[in-house]
């Protein structure tokens, strides 16, 4: 198949787009490069069906040739992560709604297959967990700018769903914290990053708050395994699927696994957040999904044991060494 990537350079994307060549496709991928790397795909810029267009999704000019000329399409371009969302919610906004609309319009227009990455985020500050796709969501003010990032999700999803309804083949995945090889620690669940960056250099792992909020883990091979599968499986569109793994696991814990795995002797120690992202900062408790309908429909189930998955993580980070981590810097 001719499968188009948007955000092809970033974490996520990148992985997909390994997965997608080693299935024998025909890749294009569409990035800014504005925080993905062209070090993520540069091992297959040699190939002759791989193709990498530096451009944005806000350039309409740029996304239509490509999306006419595809039969696949994931949506994973956006501006992720708590840091950017709350520095500049405008551009934030800008890029994940208008740039998500001109995505959807031309996928429409063209009929093509689309998969679009959406996030555990739109369930907000739910606590109702499992969290099902047809949870109510319970957000934060709109002065607490983190919540414009489940905002700009949930309009996308809205979008998505209106274009299912008009017979554009549409799947919305809410991904639960991705981690594993190019991890950036700038990005969405970089907390294992940057506990990872901490314990290797044997500086004090900073856990936020009390640390007994919890995540669920997913490694990103699982992550990717089970997008590629809502673009392919006829029953998944116009669905809306949580993609995650269900082991909750708080960020305590998660601290100790790190350091144990990393044979480090840093001490754990405990920060505010609001000294880490400002007094407005509203901290998500627990995030724990509901997997039912992914492995209904899908037949997805997300396997990589997190001791397995953070090994992997830990030794590739030793391997490329991200030296110009700066672990104090206001990232979640
Ligand atoms: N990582 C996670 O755990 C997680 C969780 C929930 C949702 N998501 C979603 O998954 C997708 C991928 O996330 P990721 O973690 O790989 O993040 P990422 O930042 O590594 O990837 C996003 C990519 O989009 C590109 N991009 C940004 N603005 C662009 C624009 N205007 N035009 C073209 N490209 C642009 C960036 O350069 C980057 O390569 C995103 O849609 C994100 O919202 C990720």
């Amino acid at each position: 198949m001719r499968v188009l990537v948007t955000g092809g350079a970033g974490f996520i994307g990148s992985n997909l787009v390994d997965a997608l060549m080693e299935q024998g496709h025909q890749v294009t991928v569409v990035d800014d490069l504005s925080v993905g790397q062209r070090a993520n795909i540069a091992h297959h810029l040699a190939s002759e069906r791989f193709r990498l267009v530096r451009g944005s999704i806000l350039d309409r000019d740029v996304l239509e040739p490509l999306i006419r000329q595809c039969d696949l399409l994931f949506h994973l371009a956006a501006v992720v992560g708590v840091k950017y969302i709350v520095e500049d919610p405008r551009h934030g906004i800008l890029v994940n709604v208008r740039g998500t609309e001109n995505v959807l319009e031309l996928a429409a227009r063209h009929t093509v297959r689309t998969v679009i990455a959406s996030s555990s985020e739109v369930y907000g500050k739910s606590t109702a967990v499992p969290l099902r796709e047809e949870n109510d969501r319970l957000l934060g003010p709109t002065t607490a700018s983190r919540w414009s990032y489940a905002e700009s999700k949930a309009i996308d999803e809205y979008i998505a769903l209106a274009y299912a309804r008009e017979g554009l083949p549409v799947t919305i995945v809410r991904y639960f914290n991705a981690y594993g090889p190019r991890l950036d620690p700038r990005g969405y669940g970089s907390v294992i990053a940057r506990f990872i960056t901490q314990a290797t250099r044997g500086e004090p792992l900073t856990v936020y708050d009390d640390g007994e909020q919890t995540r669920c883990f997913t490694y990103v091979a699982d992550t990717v395994q089970g997008t590629i599968l809502a673009g392919t499986v006829e029953q998944a569109a116009g669905q809306v699927l949580n993609i995650g793994a269900d082991r909750e696991v708080s960020i305590n814990e998660l601290a100790t696994l790190v350091k144990e795995l990393a044979g480090s002797s840093s001490q754990i120690t405990h920060v505010s957040s609001s000294t880490a992202f400002g007094p407005n900062f509203e901290e998500t408790r627990r995030r724990v999904p509901d997997v039912a309908r992914a492995r209904e429909v899908l037949g997805f189930v997300a396997r990589t044991p997190l001791e397995d998955g953070l090994q992997r993580t830990l030794d590739w980070f030793r391997e490329h060494k991200p030296d110009d981590i700066n672990t104090t810097e206001r990232f979640s």
